[in-house]
C-alpha cells in the first residue's frame, strides 16, 4: 500500500478508529507516534484483511502494541510474522535451535540502552520487528521508539537540505568498551565472538525515502560511525544534531511492558531504546524480523554493502535482503 506524504493516514486518524471491516480497533497514544491494537488474536491463520489493517497501522503510527497475546508461541509468533514478510535470522547471532526467533534476554549481555535501529549495518536491515514480552522483571525494562520521519520533519529547511545531502556508514563493530564501559568480561567475550563474528560495513543516506509511505526519515542510530566525507569530530557534532530531534520526548512513546504484550514497529521509521533499570532481574523478550529492502536517498542512490564483499548467510534462513533482491534490483 502507497501513503502519499502529504496524506499520511496518521494526519488523519481519528483517536479510536475502527480499520473498515477487519474488526481491530487502532487506539492512537500519543501525537507523534505509537497506537494499541484491540479486537484480535495475532498468529498465522488471520485474514488478510485483518493483516492489512495491522500494516497499515504500523506504516501509520510507527509501532503498534497489543495486549494480552499470552497464548503466542515461538510457532504462532513466527506464522503470524510471515502475514507481514520473510522472516530473516540475524546476520551474525546464531538463533535458538534453527528458529527465527531471536532472544532478548537481559542475562546474554547484549543490552539495548543505545537508541538504534535494528541491524543497519547491512543495507537491506529489516523492515519489521515483532517483539513478545515473555519474562519480565518486577519493575522497569520500558522500551522506547522514536518516530524518524517526525524528526525529520520538524528540522528547519536548511538543516534538512543538509541532511538530505548526507550519507553515513554504519558497521556493527563499533566501539563497545566506550558505551559499556563497566560491561563484564563475559559480555565483552559475547560481543566479540558473536555479535562482530563478520565486521559489516554499510553506507545508508542519512534520510532514507520511506518505500511504502513516501515520508522522508532520518537513518541514523548506534550503528553509525561516521558521515562519509567528514572528519571524526564534524562527523559526531552532525550525527549528534540530527539525533537530538530523534531523541526529543515529543517524538517518542514509552512501552511498559506486560507479559503476553507484542510489540511490531516499523524499523525503516523509527529508532527504539531499551531501558537498562531492571537491576539484575530477568527480562526475555522474543524477537522475529522481517526482511527489508535497500534503502534509497532523497536523490535516488541506493545504500551500499562497503565490506564484505557480499552479506554471507546467516545460520540458517535466507541473508538479509534476499527476498527483495529482485524487487530492488
Ligand atoms: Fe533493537
Amino acid at each position: 500500500m502507497t501513503i502519499a506524504p502529504e496524506n499520511t493516514a496518521a494526519q488523519h486518524t481519528s483517536e479510536q478508529d475502527t480499520a473498515g471491516e477487519s474488526g481491530i480497533t487502532v487506539t492512537r497514544i500519543n501525537g507523534r507516534i505509537g497506537a494499541v491494537i484491540s479486537g484480535v488474536r495475532l498468529g498465522g491463520d488471520l485474514d488478510p484483511r485483518t493483516v492489512a489493517a495491522i500494516r497499515a497501522a504500523v506504516i501509520a503510527h510507527k509501532v503498534v502494541f497489543f495486549r494480552g497475546q499470552d497464548h503466542l508461541d515461538e510457532d504462532q509468533h513466527e506464522a503470524f510474522g510471515q502475514l507481514l514478510g520473510t522472516p530473516i535470522a540475524h546476520p551474525t547471532v546464531p538463533s535458538a535451535d534453527g528458529r527465527y526467533s531471536l532472544a532478548i534476554d537481559s542475562d546474554h549481555g547484549a543490552r539495548a540502552n543505545q537508541w538504534h535501529t535494528d541491524v543497519t549495518f547491512v543495507p537491506a536491515y529489516p523492515a519489521f520487528s515483532i517483539l513478545r514480552a515473555a519474562v519480565l522483571p518486577p519493575y522497569g525494562g520500558n522500551t522506547l521508539w522514536s518516530n524518524t520521519s517526525a524528526a525529520y520533519a520538524e528540522l528547519p529547511e536548511p538543516l534538512r537540505a543538509l541532511a538530505d545531502s548526507l550519507r553515513a556508514v554504519h558497521s556493527n563493530a563499533y566501539d563497545y568498551v566506550a558505551v559499556r564501559p563497566n560491561a563484564t568480561s563475559e559480555a565483552l567475550e559475547q560481543y566479540r565472538k558473536v555479535f562482530t563474528s563478520t565486521e559489516f560495513l554499510t553506507e545508508h543516506p542519512v534520510v532514507r525515502v520511506h518505500p511504502e509511505s513516501g515520508e522522508r526519515t532520518l537513518l541514523l542510530g548506534n550503528f553509525v560511525q561516521r558521515i562519509s566525507g567528514l572528519n571524526g569530530q564534524d562527523s559526531r557534532q552532525l550525527i549528534d544534531l540530527f539525533q537530538r530531534h530523534i531523541e526529543r520526548p515529543e517524538n517518542t512513546v514509552r512501552w511498559q511492558w506486560q507479559v503476553g504484550d507484542v510489540a511490531i514497529w516499523d524499523n525503516r521509521a523509527t529508532q527504539h531504546y531499551g531501558v537498562d533499570d531492571s537491576d539484575d532481574y530477568d527480562r526475555k523478550l522474543r524477537r522475529v524480523t522481517i526482511d527489508g529492502d535497500v534503502p534509497v536517498g532523497t536523490d535516488g542512490r541506493r545504500s551500499t554493502l562497503l565490506s564484505p564483499s557480499e552479506v554471507p548467510a546467516p545460520s540458517f534462513g535466507p541473508a538479509s535482503g534476499a527476498s527483495t533482491a529482485e524487487a530492488a534490483a
